[in-house]
């Protein structure tokens, strides 16, 4: 990864303001133990059993029945708070609609200016009913609950509806084409679609009922559907299938039972990209994911009951389902949701949201610093954002030229910078800093207390502080440990448990150096990372493949100012077809189609031949050492050396 070491050098050292520091909540932990340093912390926190009850004591877990033992370990199985009975909804809803009924869980702004704001009690009247209505479509526990819905309060709601009667639900980022929802429904077998009759983005409308129904012509699993009414759209609803929120939720009580869970009953499933053109679906539990979720977010962004939290993902994505959904509702917090283009009507809407409604902690991703680092300082500048105390990024690895911008204009060099690294499978927050330690910028400091991390080299050995780029890897299970992949526990222990027995690859590549402090290189495997989000390179290959014209593609990811990462895609025409810009454009549309926007390539080249080994797989790492001018390493079973040739040529051309 020589292009991202070379951003990642940045020597200063930033430390929290004392203020900060002493009024935290992990000060206060450790003052209760007697604990006096971060080292001492890392220290005392390795005794797992005791680090993860005194959390789950922290965040208030309410257990219906007790757990008799802490964790279970069978490699590469774990169990959390074994033995309990319990459901996340308790902790998320119908506590805090006791102790909190009156305060806002959600403060919602559409992009059309548009604002509601909600309450813990009314967010539970809203499930309860939702919940209830669920029940009489047919969903018991354990099913399956497609959710396809854009940043509403209805989203949470969805959610924690499932979850509260035991059904799991699976998200499909509202961003992503029919297809790609289609390919996870049958995936997931859900029996229940809930979507909207569509939502506004960049000042137009997106038909997601539409999109929804394209998607059902080939779900044979969906038995009904819900469909909210957003923006009042005339869409087709078919009789004893689809149904509206609205008429079907008002006639339900407003009370509804929380389903008695065992402390390990799945309750999600959320997709993501592996190496392979199946995304997988990851699978997370009640009780360990809801210890995880909230402790991250109580110790690292510092949340007490005054904040205001703004998380400024996309709940469709794991981001949103830990930091938006379960971890604030467990602390009881009140949150920010927007739903609209960060940059829409003008490049401060973001800020204009942060003054209006005093945002306290807000966390967001490189991608978006980066945009608007290029948009100028003036959008930023026009609003106080004096209400913010803290700062997060997470997604991708933040350069120290954007951590230092979000520091100085966002932050106003009071805020310190939580850069927080985790994936879907880890649930929560893994390796970050926490608002006492230094930061370097680039640098995601050190794994959470209660979880080890580290750094090995191929066969195995540690290469802690040895400033050695190497595989992250997780020693010992943690809370929101991933419970598997569904229905293929093969790939679940090839994709991770494989290469170091019993150790979790992470798939990332990092180097941790002299002070122990971990810097994440970006990813080892073929997934890319476009704007944060994950993308498997060969999902995208296959896409342009179930295109008429191409018979060969291979995909590639390239640096990218804003973004990150750029996708650019190298194809082969099938006889009869020519190369020229419109075929370029219908082939982006094509992916955007298959996939969704988000996975249209950035360039194409069309090329006569792709590197192949002998066995015919497609050699990626050559195109793009071709594409970025990296080294080309070992070609010792290559081929078709001469396609490197005429791959140089075509890009030498463009
Ligand atoms: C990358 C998103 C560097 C990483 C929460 C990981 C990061 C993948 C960071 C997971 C960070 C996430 N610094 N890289 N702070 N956070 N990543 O599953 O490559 O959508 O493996 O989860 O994003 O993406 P996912």
């Amino acid at each position: 990864m020589p292009e991202l070491e070379a951003l990642l050098r940045e020597e200063r050292v930033f430390y929290p303001p004392e203020e900060l520091v002493n009024r935290s909540n992990i000060k206060q932990f450790m003052d209760k133990h007697g604990i006096k340093s971060y080292e001492e912390l890392l220290d005392r926190s390795k005794d797992l059993n005791w680090f993860w009850t005194e959390m789950a004591k922290e965040v208030g877990i309410e257990w219906f029945s007790e757990p008799k033992e802490i964790v279970s370990w069978e490699p590469p199985y774990v169990k959390w708070f074994v033995g309990a009975k319990y459901n996340i909804v308790h902790d998320a809803l119908d506590k805090q609609a006791k102790l909190r009924r009156n305060k806002v869980a959600y403060i919602w702004e559409g992009e059309e200016g548009l604002e509601r704001k909600i309450t813990y009690g009314e967010l539970y009247w809203e499930v309860n009913r939702l919940a209830n209505a669920l029940k009489e479509l047919g969903i018991r526990k354990g099913d399956r609950v497609a959710i396809y819905l854009p940043m509403l309060p209805e989203l949470p709601i969805a959610m924690l509806a499932c979850a509260k009667i035991g059904a799991m639900h699976a998200d499909v980022f509202s961003g992503f084409s029919p297809m790609a929802l289609r390919d996870r429904i049958n995936d997931s077998e859900a029996k229940l679609l809930i979507t909207a009759d569509g939502f506004y983005r960049r000042g137009g409308i997106i038909h997601l009922k539409e999109d929804a129904d394209k998607a059902l012509e080939d779900a044979s699993s969906i038995e009904k559907v819900i469909v909210l009414e957003r923006i009042g759209l005339k869409v087709p609803m078919r009789e004893d299938r689809d149904h509206w929120w609205h008429e079907i939720v008002s006639k339900q009580p407003r009370e509804c039972e929380t389903e008695v869970m065992d402390a390990n009953d799945p309750l999600f499933i959320l997709y993501t990209s592996g190496t392979t053109g199946k995304p997988k679906g990851i699978i997370h539990a009640h009780a360990g994911y809801a210890v995880g979720v909230a402790a991250t977010l109580k110790y690292v962004f510092d949340l007490k009951e005054n904040d205001v939290w703004w998380c400024t993902a996309d709940i469709g994505w794991i981001t949103g389902h830990s930091y938006i959904v379960y971890g604030p509702l467990i602390l009881g917090a009140t949150s920010v949701m927007y739903c609209g283009a960060p940059d829409y009507p003008k490049p401060d809407r973001w800020w204009k949201i942060v003054e209006k409604y005093g945002v306290t902690v807000f966390y967001t991703a490189p991608t978006a610093i980066r945009m608007f680092m290029k948009l100028g300082d003036e959008w930023v500048e026009k609003h106080d954002l004096s209400s913010l105390r803290l700062l997060g990024s997470v997604g991708e690895p933040i350069n120290p030229e954007a951590w230092l911008w979000f520091y100085k204009h966002v932050g106003k060099e009071r805020c310190p910078i939580m850069d927080t690294w985790w994936q879907t499978e880890t649930g929560h927050f893994i390796v970050t800093p926490l608002p006492i330690t230094p930061l370097k910028p680039g640098s995601a400091v050190k794994p959470f207390p209660g979880i080890e991390a580290d750094v090995f080299d191929d066969d195995g050995n540690s290469l802690a502080r040895k400033n050695a780029g190497g595989y992250l890897v997780i020693k010992k299970p943690w809370p929101g440990m991933l419970r598997g992949i569904w229905r293929n526990p093969e790939r679940y222990a090839k994709t991770y448990w494989e290469k170091f027995e019993g150790i979790y690859l992470t798939g990332d590549a990092a180097r941790i150096d002299e002070d122990g402090y971990f810097w994440i290189q970006g990813r080892l495997d073929d997934v890319l990372n476009v704007a944060g989000h994950r993308i498997g390179n060969s999902e995208i290959e296959s896409a342009l493949v179930s295109h008429p014209a191409i018979s060969e593609a291979a995909v590639v990811g390239k640096p990218h100012e804003v973004k990150g990462e750029a996708i650019v895609a190298f194809v082969v025409l099938k006889k009869g077809y020519k190369a020229s810009e419109d075929l370029k454009s219908e082939l982006r549309e094509h992916v955007g189609k298959e996939i969704g926007k988000i996975a249209r390539p950035d360039e194409i080249y069309f090329v006569p031949d792709l590197p192949k080994t002998r066995s015919g797989k497609i050699m990626r790492r050559l195109v793009k050492a071709k594409l970025t001018g990296g080294k080309i390493g070992d070609t010792s079973t290559l081929m078709n050396p001469e396609s490197l040739i005429l791959i140089e040529q075509v890009i030498e051309r463009s």
